[in-house]
């Protein structure tokens, strides 16, 4: 390897985040961009202007956005195969639509380049099975985007589970209310469940891994319902509700709703001792809370049988917005790549947290408890 490891990003919608990543890593190079969508190519802000891209403006300033890529010193792309045939190219973030991940990712692997896969790493176990068998063939490695689990928040909730302050985890559970996916992806690709497998191998795959990541525990059990009947254009679940058993016999709800008109996640951990409550925005405003706060997340905790109003808090700003967690997961990656040691998220969790997805669909579609063991 060079003094810093070639990099380049397929897809320059979420895409952007991790160009912020290389951009800001000392151990990155970012080489070369690749985008189908002219707009895309053109400038690094093309579509900046968009819907979709509005939470990432803090990252990138706007002298930067205004520039062309070849004033970076950065090739662009019109396709994924000419970063595959690009051979000073080491690791790729492919950020494309999730019905790409499998074709893609095995190409890019079977060139030799390294992946940061962006979730669900693919839309079936045997697709993500093929993605396996091509990084252990050609000796690469995966790391997944769940940007989560770098948030200073969630590192946090973590911290405090680890210093006992919850004692016996029993319980956990996640709200997540938004509004619908953006209607200006690549193709409209995410409003088909044929390519973005539906909500909840879409999104809630995040949550399903944030459930993993904080309790340390497997999901053994899931059963959903849900509801289709709100926005006509996406063929899938606009609402889910997921619940089950961990290996432990400890139990889980996820609520995921696609329904909101504004954003808000809420993680709540219940211990023998006590319990954790915490929030996050997408903006520091909030209608939800009638703009009354000004953070980006908290976190709350306290023991059992508190009496009000004991307990503490601490608050996060920027450092727990997606794109800055995106962009630090993806220093990461280059520093772990580079070290020999763990990604934050490796691939068998991001195959793991598809399975429970795919689980949870099932289960959904046709009612049954669905059994993971
Ligand atoms: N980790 C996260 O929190 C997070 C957030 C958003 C999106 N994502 C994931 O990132 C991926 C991309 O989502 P998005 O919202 O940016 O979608 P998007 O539609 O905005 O962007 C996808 C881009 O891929 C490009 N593309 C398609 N085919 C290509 C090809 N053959 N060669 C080069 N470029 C090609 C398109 O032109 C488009 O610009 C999805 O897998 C999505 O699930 C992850």
């Amino acid at each position: 390897m060079s003094t810093r490891t070639n990099t380049a990003v397929v897809g320059l919608g979420i895409g952007m985040a991790h160009v912020a990543g290389y951009l800001s890593s000392p151990d990155a190079n970012l080489v070369a961009v690749a985008d189908a969508w002219p707009e895309r190519r053109e400038r690094v802000g093309g579509t900046f202007d968009q819907g979709s891209m509005l939470n990432l403006r803090p990252l990138l300033d706007d002298e930067l956005l205004s520039k062309r890529w070849e004033e970076l010193e950065i090739r662009v792309y019109d396709d994924v195969t000419a970063v595959a045939e690009d051979p000073e190219i080491e690791l790729v973030s492919l950020c494309t639509p999730d019905d790409t991940h499998e074709s893609y990712g095995v190409m890019l692997l079977e060139a030799g380049k390294h992946l940061l896969l962006e979730k669900p790493v693919a839309l079936s176990v045997a697709a993500a099975g093929r993605l396996t068998a091509a990084a252990r063939a050609n000796d690469r490695r995966i790391s997944v985007g769940y940007e989560m689990r770098v948030n200073p928040a969630v590192l946090k909730i973590r911290e405090l589970m680890g210093a006992g302050v919850v004692g016996e985890v029993r319980a956990f559970s996640l709200y997540q209310y938004r509004p619908p996916f953006r209607r200006d992806k690549w193709e409209k690709w995410i409003q088909a469940k044929k390519r973005s497998g539906g909500l909840l191998v879409e999104e809630t795959c995040h949550w399903f891994d944030l459930a993993r990541f904080l309790t340390g525990r497997e999901i053994v059990q899931v059963h959903c319902v849900g509801s289709d009947r709100i926005h006509a254009d996406f063929d899938y679940e606009d609402i889910a509700f997921v619940q089950g058993v961990f290996t432990d016999g400890s139990v889980f709800q996820i609520g995921h709703a696609l329904t909101g008109f504004d954003y808000s996640l809420i993680v709540q951990v219940h211990g023998d001792r006590g319990a954790i409550w915490s929030g996050f925005k997408a903006d520091p405003r909030s209608l939800l809370d009638g703009g009354q706060t000004g953070y980006m997340g908290i976190v709350s905790w306290g023991p059992v049988n508190a009496i009000q109003g004991e307990g503490s808090f601490v608050t996060f700003g920027d450092e727990a917005r997606e794109g800055e967690n995106i962009r630090d997961n993806v220093a990461h990656t280059v520093k772990s790549l580079r070290d020999g040691t763990p990604f934050v998220a490796e691939f068998d969790d991001g195959l793991r947290s598809l399975q429970i997805a795919l689980a949870a669909r099932h289960s959904l579609e046709s009612g049954e408890l669905v059994d993971l063991k």
